[in-house]
């Protein structure tokens, strides 16, 4: 069970010289486990903020997230870093492989320390999203689809509880998008997994289990 619960939730962003950038106010989000939310709006509204905040990589200004009840924030980065590594897959808007890795050591990437152990798990993962035959390409020998499926794998392969995806379909045309965001919520749906997708695609968002609405006021 990986529940989240996030309370009056702000960030700003601060630059010297320049007024604050006041990005999340007082956001109140409570998502149960395994369920699966689109999250919509417009762009600059604060979507992907939002998300990696959620997702541990950012912490908020003020506000609190709890993970299963734990306050997550007030504890050191050692502890986010491990909550992540153990709980938590991401899937960026542009797929961000490491160029010098083939597709497979970027999927071991997450789990390096560990992946002897991992081998056969990478195999399994890069079946499913189509590219077991491509495992000792580099990125930049794949197509933008390709790359994307590559860094869906690598998100998966820490079995997390829990995913984020920031518009996963990065410049893909619409079939191909619309392909991994499906691979994500069929694999949420068969590990049980919470999925928290960015998309503007009304076709998933209506398969959520739920949308939440970002808007600017
Ligand atoms: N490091 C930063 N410093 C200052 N402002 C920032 C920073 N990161 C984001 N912002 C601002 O915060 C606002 C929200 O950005 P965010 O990336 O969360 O939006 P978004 O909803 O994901 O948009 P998009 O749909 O275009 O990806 C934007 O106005 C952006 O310019
Ligand atoms: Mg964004």
């Amino acid at each position: 069970m990986m529940n989240i619960k996030a309370e009056n939730l702000s960030k700003n962003y601060k630059k010297k010289n320049s007024p604050d950038v006041e990005v999340l106010k007082n956001i109140q989000i409570e998502i149960p486990s395994g369920l699966k939310i689109a999250l919509t709006g417009p762009s600059g509204v604060g979507k992907s903020t939002l998300i990696h905040i959620l997702g541990l990589m950012d912490r908020p200004t003020s506000g609190k997230v709890y993970i299963d009840d734990i306050d997550c924030f007030s504890e050191n980065d050692k502890y986010l870093c491990d909550m992540r590594k153990k709980n938590i897959g991401f899937v960026f808007q542009f797929h961000y492989l490491m160029p010098d890795f083939n597709v497979l050591e970027n999927i071991l990437i997450p789990v390096w320390d560990d992946k002897n152990a991992k081998f056969e798990q990478a195999q399994d993962i890069l079946k499913k999203v189509g590219l077991l035959n491509r495992q000792n390409h580099f990125p930049n020998e794949l197509s933008g689809g390709e790359q994307q499926r590559a860094a869906l794998a690598r998100a998966l392969i820490n079995d997390p509880k829990i995913i984020f995806a920031d518009e996963p379909t990065g410049n893909l045309d619409r079939t191909a998008g619309l392909e991994i965001e499906k691979l994500l919520f069929t694999n949420a749906q068969e590990a049980g997994s919470t999925l928290i997708l960015v998309t503007h695609n009304e076709y998933l968002a209506a398969k959520a289990d739920k949308i939440i609405k970002m808007t600017n006021d």
